[in-house]
């Protein structure tokens, strides 16, 4: 199964990513994370995106498929993918398009996590990732028992240094402008699935699942 998970900034791409690779056996690819790795080990690609992705813009598209064509490629990728933050805007989806063509292996599904824009900054400001196992909690919406575990494994629960007013404010600007126009995109190809994104991360789950499903 290839498919992309479309949508806004804390739309839940993420959580719903580490849900699917648990029930499918496929991997996630998410830029957001590959870039971070980047910065992380301070590669001269990482360098290169750290500027945008603290003002919340898009990294250049020649990086961002640079890192896409490379993951793409490993092994664990073969029988499919959970693609999370990519594509982005047209460019980044006709790369798409022509590199799963390439390989013969074109994408099966488009999920639109479809939500109001006025719970995304609740979202990303409660949003922690537990240092120990990656998983994504939120101090606002996950269960208790849930962030005691993350502590208790001996993590800390991490903020992203994009989640700051400042930087959301324009991550969504750019969502809006540039991602957005993605879901006609889709629609016209006949790939998009639309997934209500409020509720409970567990309603959200079922649905995503009925949507594969259909
Ligand atoms: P990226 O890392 O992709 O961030 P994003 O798209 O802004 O998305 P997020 O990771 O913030 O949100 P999400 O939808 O995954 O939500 P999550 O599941 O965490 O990109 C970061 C930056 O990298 C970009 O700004 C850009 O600079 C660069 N970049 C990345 N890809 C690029 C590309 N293709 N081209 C160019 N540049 C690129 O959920 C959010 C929170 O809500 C969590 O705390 C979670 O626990 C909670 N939550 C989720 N679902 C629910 C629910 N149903 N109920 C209650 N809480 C929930």
């Amino acid at each position: 199964m290839r498919i992309v998970l479309l949508g806004a900034p804390g739309s839940g791409k993420g959580t719903h990513a580490q849900k699917l690779v648990a029930g499918h056996g496929i991997p996630q690819v998410s830029t957001g994370d590959l870039l971070r790795a980047e910065l992380k080990s301070e590669s001269a690609l990482g360098l290169r995106a750290k500027t945008d992705m603290d003002a919340g813009r898009l990294v250049s598209d020649g990086l961002v498929l640079q890192i896409i064509e490379r993951r793409l490629e490993k092994d664990d990728a073969r029988n499919g993918f959970i693609l999370d933050g990519f594509p982005r805007n047209r460019t980044q989806a006709e790369d798409l398009a022509r590199l799963l063509a390439e390989i013969e292996k074109p994408l099966d599904a488009v999920l639109l996590l479809d939500i109001d824009m006025e719970i995304l900054s609740k979202r990303l400001t409660g949003r922690r990732t537990c240092s120990v196992t990656g998983k994504v909690l939120n101090i606002h919406f996950s269960p208790q028992q849930d962030l005691d575990a993350c502590i208790a494994a001996g993590g800390e629960l991490l903020y992203r240094d994009d989640d700051n007013e400042e930087t959301i404010v324009n991550r969504l600007d750019v969502y809006e402008e540039q991602t957005r126009p993605l879901i006609e995109f889709y629609r016209s190809a006949g790939l998009l699935r639309v997934v209500d994104a409020m509720g409970t991360v567990e309603e959200v789950a079922q649905r995503m699942q009925e949507a594969l499903n259909s």
